[in-house]
């Protein structure tokens, strides 16, 4: 029996560079290439059931790109931001972010901050975007609110479960993702999602990510469908 749509899906959108050296183009291009392949991807998401989509936009790793990169980066996330700020009124997305802001500029923090709040009573897809973001990060922001919490009286030690360290991420509030896409042909999770994503299915695809379109979305979801979840148990003793 084939799997029902996944309800959230994350991406690492991966090949932004490569498609711009490609066109002898500089690499901004490439972003900016990228950041409209989003744009255009979420319009077909948000008329299916798809809830939540996560994309990786920015990691912690990222910082070691030269200066210049990551201003166009910021940059360009300050333009789509301001798009969606003005696009609210019509748009039913909701958006937030992952990952720790709190190092970004005050500019840009003020403006996710506005489109949260704005965006927040919206009933339509959710967005989450991974900025300054990285698994090992979150787990061990985690970490330091629960000892904290543990040293004030507030938990105790013994209570602490999968639910609980869950409940201390930076996805507390929807399920996990049940398919994980990577474009450009890298086979590698870097860092996204990795306490989330144990037993999401990955889908890896040689596309650049500013060439991903719906249609490969609707392949790997196919793909997700036909495969089996079995979450460490037997088919057979579900019967
Ligand atoms: C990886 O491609 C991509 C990134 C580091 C940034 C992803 C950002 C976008 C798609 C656009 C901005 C996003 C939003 C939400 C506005 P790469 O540059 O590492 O590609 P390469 O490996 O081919 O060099």
């Amino acid at each position: 029996m084939e799997r029902a749509l996944p309800k959230h899906i994350a991406i690492i959108m991966d090949g932004n560079g490569r498609w711009a050296k490609k066109r002898f183009l500089p690499k901004k291009i490439g972003h900016k290439a990228g950041a409209d392949a989003l744009k255009k991807l979420l319009e077909k998401v948000e008329k299916t059931d798809i809830e939540h989509i996560t994309v990786y936009a920015f990691s912690t790793e990222n910082w070691k790109r030269e200066r210049q990169e990551i201003d166009d980066l910021m940059n360009l996330l300050k333009d789509y931001i301001g798009q969606y700020i003005k696009d609210n009124e019509t748009s039913n997305l909701k958006i937030d972010t992952i990952g720790d802001i709190s190092v970004l500029t005050e500019d840009l923090q003020k403006d996710l901050a506005y489109l949260k709040e704005i965006s927040k009573e919206k009933t339509g897809l959710s967005l989450h975007i991974a900025l300054n973001y990285g698994g090992r990060d979150e787990i061990v922001r985690a970490v330091k609110n629960i000892a904290n919490d543990v040293k004030t009286n507030n938990i105790c030690a013994d209570n602490i479960t999968e639910e609980l360290f869950s409940s201390y991420l930076d996805t507390k509030e929807y399920n996990d993702p049940e398919l994980v896409i990577r474009t450009s042909g890298e086979l590698r999770t870097s860092n996204f999602l990795i306490w989330q994503s144990a037993y999401s299915e990955f889908y890896f695809t040689d596309k650049l990510w500013p060439d991903f379109t719906f249609e490969d979305l609707q392949q790997a979801i196919y793909s997700y469908q036909k495969r089996e979840r079995r979450f460490g148990g037997r088919l057979d003793s579900q019967c």
